[in-house]
């Protein structure tokens, strides 16, 4: 049946690399009826939505970084349908000017502050027992949403089936494995690709603790995307694919979405997707994130407004 709180939009990517290649890359977009739920984000949370019921509780608690796109949603979703919403986030200090935290309390997220050390602890039976103890009436997902109930949403996107066809290859930004895990699951017969945005040598072993038994695990792999730089940051060249998929009215941030378009566009130009015909990407949305982007001058005014559609004026 279909989901009538969200809506896919298709976009083919017009780009000098697929033509030369033969290739076609279409982008999907999931907008969703709150905004701030678009992407991955309420395939990720529906499930646990109705958990809570089930579970008897009010509300959900789950662990975010300071620009979390996960607890903003999770804070929209708690708004939109009238339940609690803890985010456990991983710094030292409220910060008021921090537009993401700024938005989750304005939603009525509660927050609570934990230092990046006791943080690290989020998944150990002891921070889980302690912070279930104090919170009885939360139910606890981990960070990003990703668990079984999140890979269960994913796995209803059809994202193989594009406007012209079959995809023969699906891929997506990954950081805490969810969304790929449910692409996997849901596509059983079709190639996944992933690409790791952040810099976790455990992330294979965390997707594949996520999937069936029966899994063909020769169907999906996880590449690293290819700029150096560490979980969060992003070079020119990302940022510049970034500006000019805003061109075509695709709009993406350099963190998640814009830089795994950008890893694949150079698979692609090295050769090393020379099989694939038909791809379709999911984009994950993540949009939000610009504005603590530009809040933490990694991006200028400029910038934000092409990226986010906003602007008047075009600088590449
Ligand atoms: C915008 C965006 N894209 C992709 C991802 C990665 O998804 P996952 O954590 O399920 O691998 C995230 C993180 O949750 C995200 O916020």
């Amino acid at each position: 049946m279909p989901d009538p709180f969200y809506q896919l939009q298709w976009q083919l990517l017009d780009h000098a690399l697929t033509k030369h290649h033969q290739t076609e890359l279409w982008i999907c977009q999931l907008h969703c009826a709150v905004p701030r739920i678009a992407g991955n984000k309420w395939l990720k949370l529906k499930y646990h939505i109705q958990q809570i019921q089930q579970h008897n509780k009010t509300g959900i608690l789950s662990f975010g970084g300071a620009f979390s796109n996960h607890l903003l949603a999770l804070a929209a979703a708690g708004q939109h349908f009238g339940f609690a919403t803890l985010g456990v986030v991983r710094s030292h200090a409220p910060d008021p000017a921090n537009p993401t935290l700024r938005q989750c309390q304005e939603l009525g997220m509660q927050l609570h502050f934990v230092s990046p050390a006791l943080y690290k602890t989020k998944t150990e039976a002891m921070m889980l027992d302690q912070l279930q103890q104090q919170y009885p009436e939360y139910l606890l997902v981990p960070e990003g949403g990703t668990s079984a109930a999140a890979v269960k949403g994913v796995a209803e996107l059809p994202l193989a089936v594009t406007p012209a066809g079959k995809a023969d290859l699906l891929c997506c930004a990954s950081a805490s494995g969810g969304t790929i895990a449910g692409l996997i699951t849901g596509n059983v017969d079709t190639a996944v690709l992933g690409i790791s945005v952040v810099k976790d040598a455990s992330l294979p072993q965390k997707i594949m603790a996520l999937l069936p038994a029966t899994t063909d695990q020769s169907l999906w792999q996880l590449q690293p995307e290819r700029t150096s730089r560490p979980y969060g940051k992003f070079d020119a060249a990302t940022l510049q694919t970034c500006l000019e998929l805003s061109l075509q009215h695709i709009y993406t941030e350099p963190v998640y979405t814009g830089k795994a378009i950008h890893t694949l566009l150079q698979m692609l130009e090295n050769g090393e997707l020379a099989a694939h015909r038909r791809i379709a990407f999911f984009h994950t949305g993540g949009l939000q994130g610009l504005a603590g982007l530009k809040y933490r001058s990694l991006i200028n005014d400029e910038h934000y407004r092409q990226l986010t559609g906003t602007s008047t004026t075009i600088h590449l």
